[in-house]
């Protein structure tokens, strides 16, 4: 057993966990009516209820002291003054420095960072108010409609649920694409109908080294110079990079690279120049407004007590359905279309951050860590999945995301799609009584034997936890807090497992494999030496593809 599991304050909360195995979110409610008052957050321009969760005030007390065990204050502290809490890469995490609206300086390694920040975000402004004022041209003097942005992970997903969630800002813009997957189609399927004298790359990569992105560059170069000839690739690339050697290596000039810092990581970069097709598709003052929401966020996080605090009353939930209630799944589900891409976001955010077992000290861990998050936007998902949320034999804790006020507010569809959201997390959290499902079929006139037949099927159980995070409305700010809840979640969830939440080991073999196999594809290397399914494997492509030769356009 790790000396987390058995510390005071972790079988404080298994000795609570088992006084409350029998209380219900009816009974709680029952006892408690003024839960909401009780569980419900501000922060910034979001609004949290947590009251739909197994959670009475012992326990909210239970899991702050499990915080002060693990030295959350302090973690919190040295995560925002630049220290190295990326201990196996030797980084700081100070992500939070690219959104700093304040005037107070934000050091890494003894060095203000701020000045470079801000040089960075001017050149932003003026690359992209350029470009959207077509005022920078392509090669043949037209401006640039469409604007592709290559790369993947955190230097995609990011900009692409961003640019996705504010699209009803979009409008005059370039017509901003994204490609990530080293799978031809997407860049051809991103290209479709795009003319190479007006359209503007950009290739996103904190590595420069990344294979997709580099062959997608690649595949987009000689697209653009088999046109326009191999001059334009100066007025038509521009490039997002740590590694500003590898870009000028690429033959991207100077003036069209936005730098970056390896103090901020991949999924943490949305912030940086990594936004920069977010800037194009809204503008850079929206830009701004986004980052001034994380911030808000930022601040929220580091003055607010720990019972009061939304990112810490999140982990805090988190740990306590992952490690005590045994729930290895967390549903994302935002009720807005706009938010379609968030659950992909999250889902690097949170599994590449927290998806570890080896503590900070070099030891495997004895108790669940990251869960793996998933969803659909609502109502969608009402209408596939949630059968299983609220009948099937698993708990998933659910997040529900909705603005108070539609994007369009067009007719009644903004009511129904609050309606729904609420109804959802009623239905989860206090199901339906068979009794109360025979008394209904009974009103409704079916037969007593019939009614009684089918109560079980038609009882939902309830009893199932979900939070709700309500926007004003999606704008750039409410969005930018958002996120920022969601990243500082995933911190202070790592730091109650005692792991490091910034680096990503776990995404190494794969890459280095793949790189071994390569060559094996064609047969240009003999599999010898390779285990018994992939050699099957191997020499069945091989045969498929020598058979039918490469696909047809
Ligand atoms: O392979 C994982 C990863 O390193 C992510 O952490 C990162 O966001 C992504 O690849 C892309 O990396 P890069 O921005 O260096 O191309």
């Amino acid at each position: 057993m790790s000396t987390l599991t058995k510390s005071p304050a972790w079988q404080a909360l298994e000795r609570h966990r088992d006084r409350l195995a029998t209380t219900t979110l009816r009974q709680l409610f029952a006892d408690e009516n003024d839960r909401f008052e009780r569980f419900s957050l501000r922060a910034g321009p979001l609004l949290l209820d947590c009251s739909k969760n197994w959670m009475t005030a012992e326990t909210l007390d239970l899991l702050v002291s499990l915080a002060r065990q693990q030295q959350l204050p302090s973690w919190i502290e040295r995560l925002f003054s630049g220290y190295h809490v990326n201990h196996t890469e030797g980084r700081a995490a100070l992500h939070m420095a690219l959104r700093n609206r304040s005037e107070r300086p934000m050091s890494v390694d003894g060095k203000d960072v701020m000045p470079a920040v801000r040089d960075v975000l001017g050149r932003m402004r003026r690359f992209s108010a350029g470009v959207r004022e077509g005022r920078l041209r392509g090669a043949t003097g037209k401006a640039f409609r469409t604007v592709v942005n290559i790369g993947i992970g955190g230097s995609d997903l990011g900009p692409c649920m961003v640019c996705e969630a504010l699209r009803a800002y979009a409008a005059d813009a370039p017509d901003v694409r994204f490609v990530s997957n080293v799978d031809d189609s997407h860049l051809m399927e991103a290209l479709r109908g795009a003319s190479p004298e007006e359209t503007l790359f950009i290739v996103s990569s904190k590595t420069f080294t990344t294979q997709e992105t580099m062959a997608n560059a690649e595949s987009a170069r000689q697209w653009l110079t088999g046109a326009l000839g191999n001059d334009a690739v100066g007025l038509h690339f521009a490039a997002v990079s740590t590694n500003v050697p590898g870009t000028t290596a690429f033959g991207i000039s100077p003036d069209r690279v936005f730098e970056f810092w390896d103090w901020v990581g991949g999924r943490y970069s949305l912030w940086s120049a990594i936004g920069l097709p977010v800037a194009m598709a809204v503008g850079m003052d929206r830009f701004e407004e986004l980052l001034a929401g994380a911030h808000a966020m930022d601040e929220h996080f580091r003055t607010t007590s720990l019972h009061a605090n939304a990112p810490v009353m999140l982990g805090l939930l988190d740990v306590w359905y992952a490690d005590f209630h045994g729930c290895g799944t967390r549903a994302v589900l935002p009720y807005s279309q706009y938010l379609h891409r968030l659950p992909a976001y999250l889902q690097q955010l949170d599994m590449e951050s927290n998806g570890k077992q080896i503590d900070r000290e070099g030891n495997r861990v004895d108790h669940p860590t990251g869960a793996i998050v998933w969803g659909e936007p609502g109502t969608n998902g009402q209408h596939a999945f949630f059968q299983l949320l609220h009948q099937g034999t698993q708990i998933v804790p659910c997040d529900f995301i909705v603005a108070a006020v539609g994007a369009h507010e067009s007719g009644r569809h903004h009511e129904m799609l609050l309606a729904n959201c609420l109804a959802q997390t009623q239905a989860l959290a206090f199901g339906k009584s068979g009794d109360e499902a025979q008394d209904e079929m009974l009103a409704a006139g079916m037969p007593a034997e019939r009614a009684s037949f089918l109560s079980p099927y038609r009882s939902f159980p309830g009893n199932r936890p979900s939070t709700t995070i309500l926007l004003e409305r999606l704008d750039p700010y409410a969005l930018g807090a958002l996120i920022a809840l969601y990243e500082h979640r995933v911190f202070v969830q790592s730091v109650l497992w005692n792991i490091n939440a910034f680096d990503q080991w776990g995404v190494e073999l794969g890459k280095q494999l793949a790189g071994n196999l390569l060559p094996r594809i064609s047969g240009r290397d003999a599999d010898e030496g390779l285990d018994g399914s992939t050699a099957g494997l191997l020499h069945a492509i091989r045969k498929i593809r020598s058979s039918r030769g490469p696909a047809s356009r």
